[in-house]
């Protein structure tokens, strides 16, 4: 069964296809001048793409990994429906059906906070976005998505995975915290996990958010005087939610704090204001950036055998 990827995810996927013992396949994938996306399957690989099901990995992240998706996905289903008729005339230009089996692994999902509506007038993005791909795969696997439930009824099978028991391995080794805190009630699940597989002590803050860039957390004693403490959420944005939260331990007495999350966007310099606040920060490579330090293969890969299985 072989790995596709296209330009982003390319490593990841090839760390993929080792676990899973398949052949990896990239998918040239590039932009035209005026900003839109091109992609093309080599032709090498029809075959192999036509015997058996295939796994597609892919970030709906940003607007135009959505769009790349899309069209790899496209272009799949088109060479395993037969439907190869070419401008050029080149190669076979038309096979008969080999029927379903086109797999979705998707590191990070994008728009996956919009998993209500907030306000009268909003639709749910999350909801949206599976809802589109739904029509172009077989089933999807989604890596430490925000809030599961927003996609537990749709109408195509998904499969929810997590990285935190590599995330708890990595702060073991370089961290051995003495204590994990969720940022908020959201990140519970995960962060808890996280200190349950180390054997350390666990504790919340409840958060309010105020707008995109501003947040307050709830006063709360943590017993943390004197303890190194990780912060544990599912992804890193403008890092507020971090550097408050950081604070409120440091505070009460914590004499270092970590950050881990599973996606690191780093969005408008969340990097230097995150290096003010804690002392280190541990990301899974769902997305590109200098903390990836986490691979988040072995995860997706637990996914995908329990999918395909
Ligand atoms: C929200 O509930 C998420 O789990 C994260 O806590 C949030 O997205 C982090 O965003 P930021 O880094 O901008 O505070």
């Amino acid at each position: 069964m072989p790995v596709l990827s296209g330009s982003s995810g390319r490593e990841l996927a090839h760390s993929l296809s080792k676990i899973l013992g398949m052949k990896s396949i990239q998918i040239e994938s590039r932009k035209f001048p005026d900003g839109e996306g091109y992609v093309r399957v080599p032709s090498d690989s029809f075959d192999e793409i036509r015997s058996e099901s295939v796994i597609l990995v892919s970030n709906t992240f940003p607007d135009s990994g959505i769009m790349r998706t899309i069209l790899m996905l496209e272009a799949i289903n088109d060479i395993r429906r037969g439907d190869l008729e070419n401008y050029k005339n080149e190669g076979v230009q038309v096979a008969g059906d080999v029927g379903p089996g086109v797999f979705l692994a998707v590191p990070y999902y994008g728009y996956a906070r919009q998993d209500k509506r907030f306000s009268p007038g909003e639709t749910i993005s999350a909801r949206v976005i599976s809802e589109i791909l739904g029509r172009s795969c077989d089933g999807m696997v989604i890596l430490d998505l925000h809030e599961p439930r927003v996609l537990e009824s749709s109408s195509f099978p998904i499969h929810f995975v997590s990285s935190m028991p590599e995330i708890a391995q990595r702060l073991k080794e370089e961290v051995d915290p003495d204590f994990i805190l969720s940022p908020d009630k959201g990140a519970i699940d995960r962060a808890s996990e996280v200190a349950s597989i180390g054997g350390w002590e666990f504790s919340y803050l409840e958060k309010t958010r105020i707008d995109a860039h501003t947040i307050e957390h709830q006063a709360k004693d943590l017993n943390v005087k004197g303890k190194v403490v990780a912060i544990v959420d599912d992804m890193i944005s403008t890092g507020g939610t971090i550097c408050r939260a950081s604070d409120a331990l440091r505070r009460q007495g914590a004499t270092a704090v970590y950050a881990a999350c599973t996606h690191g966007l780093f969005t408008g310099g969340a990097l230097s204001r995150l290096a003010n606040h804690v002392d280190g920060v541990y990301t899974t490579d769902s997305l590109k950036n200098p903390r990836a330090v986490v691979s988040s293969a072995p995860a997706l890969a637990r996914g995908l055998r329990e999918m395909l299985d």
